[in-house]
């Protein structure tokens, strides 16, 4: 993990909501992350400093972030330009587990959860994988085999759980990676555990440091009988769905 200074190489508006920002960081592209970690990119307008965005891809020396402008800090980082500097601080966290081989493994993203699997799919191509997305609405949904919409706009009307145990209960999984709402992620284990041992949850807690110092962003991790708290920064952001406690 370094503070990099990094260089906005582009900052495209995807819709109203959306937007992909690429910054160029002087570090060999070997060391620049793995799929399902993160940096802290920090901003000037919110009480927070950093804000913590996922890897969407990682190409040559530059790292491309998709991000969801839901409040001041990440509207600050939608008005980038081309050229700006930008204290990024990274990469951090653990990565999902490495895909081997045709292993067959089921993604499962909401809204904004849809960036880190986009790296982890780009870096695995020789695994076989499947893709359930969903959103509110047909702005919150990007390519997947199978999209679904709250609200019908576009693809199959309903959650993306919908008919997850159909799938399951037809087709043979080996993992599921998934990344969303809380909610979202605790139904997927709920439905997928008898079928599925191997869930990946990627969290996304409120952070504060965001290296494993304050404890702001812990969560309860079953322990035997007992829990213990770890933190989603560096501990996590991945942890194994059946071990989360996620009726806190
Ligand atoms: C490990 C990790 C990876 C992340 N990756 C991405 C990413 O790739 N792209 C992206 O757009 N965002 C990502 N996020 C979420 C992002 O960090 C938050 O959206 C951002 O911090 C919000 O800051 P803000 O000042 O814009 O909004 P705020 O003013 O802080 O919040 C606006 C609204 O959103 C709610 N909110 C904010 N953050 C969260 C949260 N973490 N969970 C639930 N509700 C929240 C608030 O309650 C409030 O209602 C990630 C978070 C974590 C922890
Ligand atoms: S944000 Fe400080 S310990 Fe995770």
């Amino acid at each position: 993990m370094k503070d990099h200074k990094g260089l906005i190489v582009n900052n495209i508006k995807l819709n109203d909501h959306y937007y992909l920002l690429s910054i160029k960081i002087d570090d060999d592209p070997k060391e620049l992350g793995l799929a399902g970690q993160f940096y802290e990119l920090k901003v000037k307008s919110s009480q927070r400093f950093r804000v913590p965005i996922s890897i969407y891809d990682i190409h040559d020396n530059i790292v491309d972030f998709m991000i969801k402008d839901i409040g001041k800090a990440t509207h600050e980082l939608s008005l980038y330009k081309k050229n700006d500097s930008i204290s990024v601080l990274g990469p951090l966290g653990k990565p999902f587990t490495e895909a081997i081989n045709n292993q067959k493994c089921l993604l499962i993203t909401g809204g904004v959860g849809y960036a880190p699997l986009n790296y982890f799919k780009n870096t695995f191509p020789h695994a076989t994988i499947t893709w359930f997305h969903g959103g509110a609405n047909k702005d919150e949904v990007f390519p997947a085999d199978r999209i679904y919409t709250n609200d019908g706009s576009e693809g199959i009307k309903g959650f993306v759980t919908l008919d997850l145990e159909q799938y399951l209960k037809e087709n043979m999984v080996d993992r599921i990676l998934t990344c969303g709402p809380r909610i979202m992620m605790k139904n997927i284990v709920q439905i997928a555990l008898p079928y599925v041992k191997d869930i990946e949850v990627s969290l996304e807690e409120y952070m504060a440091c965001g290296i494993g110092v304050c404890f702001g962003c812990a969560v309860k991790i079953k322990n035997g009988e007992d829990f213990l708290y770890k933190t989603v920064c560096k501990d996590g952001p991945i942890f194994q769905g059946s071990e989360v406690i996620w009726d806190e």
